[in-house]
C-alpha cells in the first residue's frame, strides 16, 4: 500500500523557490490500477518519481507497505525501489546496442534476479518472442514500449509505475500497451499508477486522480 501525507516538494531556483507539490494526500492499496491527470506543469511527474523513489519529498510522510521510506538515503532506496517498483516511461528508455531480450534482462540486473526465462516469458505476455533479438531500432514504436513493459515486468515488481506509457503511440499501439497492462493488473494483482493526457487512456483505469499546481483538485472513482 502507497501512503502519501502531506507530500511538498520544493525546488530551489536561485533565490526563489518552486513549490511543485503543494501537499499530497493520497493512498493506493494493492492492486489498484489509478490514472493521475493534469495540466502539463503541474506535478505529476515529481509525484510519480516520488511515489517510485526516484526523488524525496520536501517533507510530508510516504508510508511504503507499512514502512516510512521519505527519509531512507540513497542506497536504501535505490534497494526498496529494486524490489518493488517497475517503470514504464513516455519516452521507452531502452539502450539503443543492446537487443530486446538483453534490455529485459537488464531491467531484473538491477534488481538482482538476472532469469534469462522470465525475461523470455516476460517478452512472450508482450507478443515479442519472435522480436527479442531485435535491437531498439529494428523495433516499431509500439513494439518498443511493449519491450519497456516487459523489462518492468521481469522482475516480477508489486508495483508498475508509468508516465505517459502511450504518450508517443498511436491509438492502435495505445491500446495493445493498455490491454496489457489492464490484463496484468487483473491477473497478476498488480499495483499500477498511470500518468496520461488522453482521457480515453485514464478510462482504463477504476480511479481518476487530478492534479493542478501541485495539489489534488478532484478524484474519479469507477
Ligand atoms: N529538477 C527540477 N528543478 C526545478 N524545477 C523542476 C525540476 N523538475 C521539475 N521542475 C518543475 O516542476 C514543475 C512540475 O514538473 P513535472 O515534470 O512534475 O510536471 P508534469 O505535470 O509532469 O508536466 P508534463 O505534463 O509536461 O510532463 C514544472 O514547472 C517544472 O518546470
Ligand atoms: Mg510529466
Amino acid at each position: 500500500m502507497i501512503q502519501l501525507k502531506d507530500i511538498v516538494k520544493i525546488y530551489p531556483m536561485g533565490k526563489r523557490e518552486l513549490k511543485v507539490l503543494q501537499g499530497i494526500n493520497l493512498t493506493i492499496d494493492k492492486g489498484e490500477m489509478v490514472a493521475i491527470m493534469g495540466p502539463s506543469g503541474s506535478g505529476k511527474s515529481t509525484l510519480l518519481n516520488m511515489i517510485g523513489l526516484l526523488d524525496r519529498p520536501t517533507s510530508g510522510s510516504y508510508i511504503l507497505d507499512g514502512r516510512e521510506v521519505s527519509k531512507l538515503n540513497s542506497g536504501e532506496l535505490s534497494g526498496v525501489r529494486a524490489q518493488k517498483i517497475g517503470f514504464i516511461f513516455q519516452s521507452f528508455n531502452l539502450i539503443p546496442y543492446l537487443s530486446a531480450l538483453s534490455n529485459v534482462e537488464l531491467g531484473q540486473k538491477y534488481a538482482s534476479k538476472v532469469d534469462s526465462r522470465a525475461a523470455k516469458e516476460a517478452l512472450a505476455v508482450v507478443g515479442l518472442t519472435d522480436r527479442m533479438n531485435h535491437r531498439p531500432t529494428e523495433l516499431s514504436g509500439g513494439e518498443q514500449q511493449r519491450v519497456a513493459v516487459a523489462r518492468a515486468l521481469a522482475k516480477n515488481p508489486p508495483i508498475i509505475l508509468a508516465d505517459e506509457p502511450t504518450g508517443n503511440l498511436d491509438s492502435h499501439s495505445s491500446k495493445d500497451i493498455m490491454s496489457i497492462l489492464t490484463s496484468l493488473h487483473k491477473e497478476q494483482n498488480i499495483t499500477l499508477v498511470m500518468i496520461t493526457h488522453d482521457p480515453n487512456i485514464a478510462h482504463y483505469c477504476q480511479r481518476i486522480v487530478h492534479i493542478e499546481d501541485g495539489l489534488i483538485v478532484q478524484e474519479e472513482t469507477k
